[in-house]
């Protein structure tokens, strides 16, 4: 069986494929693939190793329905039509557990960055605006014995508590559908309403996935809400946040600062107004990009292509 890989990805994922006996197809070259050049490449082949955020919508499964699986590698999975791919019998599988610590540790990293305008700051010196220490200018706030607001608790977020916790002593509220109670014995997190999210944390992090539901969901009303010394924290998806509000809740101060690690689109234009602003951060989806947990990643999404070869239920499968 043929595997096509749209990314590069480290060797020893290679190499597990390959050690199975499946021939493999990659974008060595790593460029951008227009959904028809992806077609073109899938149609050569029998399994597709899926790396990045392009959309796999109706057409391209349609286009592709010969594929016998589909291993994303990636833990989301809001970019692929899940139902289409399920009516036409390809399984999906995702990468979910292993890449939590990581992304935890650039939520946690944007947190600080943002409360003392480090990346601003960084960039004064790099463009030669450091002219002498200054007292009063751009100051920061501490996290030290802050509330801290989870939007969505589930792995990633319980990684984020636990450090927020050990380093900060933060104390942990989470807002999720269901009540997590293994955070809330881990970091003595405690359950509230959406309401009280907004209006008790001093910093939310948002690690929802993306949905009708959550798509929007923090919005100028949601911003209003918040404390006007809130920092928002995002590393799940950029369509979860209104960019544009944001922009206007920080301009007027209704927050005090935020930070992205995803944005709508990706990659954010170098025009974004946000960029300019002393107390955002904006990373490119870095969350999860360490050569540990990559590597992780990669590994697991050519285990769950071996299962569908060897016509056994992939272990990650995100679509039964
Ligand atoms: C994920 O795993 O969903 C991250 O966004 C990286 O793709």
């Amino acid at each position: 069986m043929k595997v096509y890989i749209s990314r590069n990805i480290p060797t020893t994922a290679l190499d597990v494929l390959k050690e199975y006996g499946l021939e493999v197809r990659i974008n060595s070259d790593n460029k951008h693939l227009s959904q028809q050049e992806l077609i073109e490449e899938c149609k050569q082949a029998d399994l597709l190793l899926n790396v990045g955020h392009a959309d796999l919508d109706k057409y391209f499964l349609e286009s592709c329905k010969h594929l016998k699986g589909i291993a994303l590698a990636s833990v989301g999975y809001d970019h692929i039509d899940l139902a289409s791919a399920t009516s036409l019998g390809i399984p999906v599988s995702n990468t979910p557990g292993i890449l939590s610590g990581a992304t935890a540790d650039v939520a946690f990293l944007l947190m600080l960055a943002v409360s003392r305008k480090a990346f601003y700051r960084a960039n004064e010196v790099r463009e030669g605006k450091w002219k002498d220490f200054e007292f009063m200018q751009d100051l920061g706030i501490e996290l030290n014995g802050k509330t801290l607001g989870i939007y969505g608790l589930g792995r990633i977020g319980l990684e984020l508590a636990k450090k927020a916790q050990a380093a900060y002593n933060m104390n942990i509220i989470y807002y999720n559908r269901n009540r997590n109670l293994e955070a809330e014995q881990l970091v003595n997190a405690k359950y509230v309403n959406f309401d009280d999210l907004l209006t008790q944390s001093d910093v939310i992090s948002l690690h929802t996935n993306l949905s009708s539901e959550t798509q929007d969901r923090f919005n100028k009303d949601v911003f209003n809400r918040m404390k006007k010394s809130a920092i928002l924290i995002n590393t799940a998806r950029g369509k979860v946040v209104n960019e544009t509000d944001l922009y206007e809740a920080l301009k007027k101060g209704e927050i005090w600062g935020a930070g992205l690690d995803v944005s709508d689109p990706e990659p954010m234009s170098p025009n974004n107004p946000l960029l300019q602003l002393p107390s955002v951060c904006v990373l490119p989806h870095i969350g999860s990009a360490t050569i540990e947990t990559r590597t992780q990643m990669a590994i697991m999404a050519a285990n769950n292509l071996i299962a569908a070869k060897n016509g056994k239920p992939m272990m990650q499968i995100v679509n039964k």
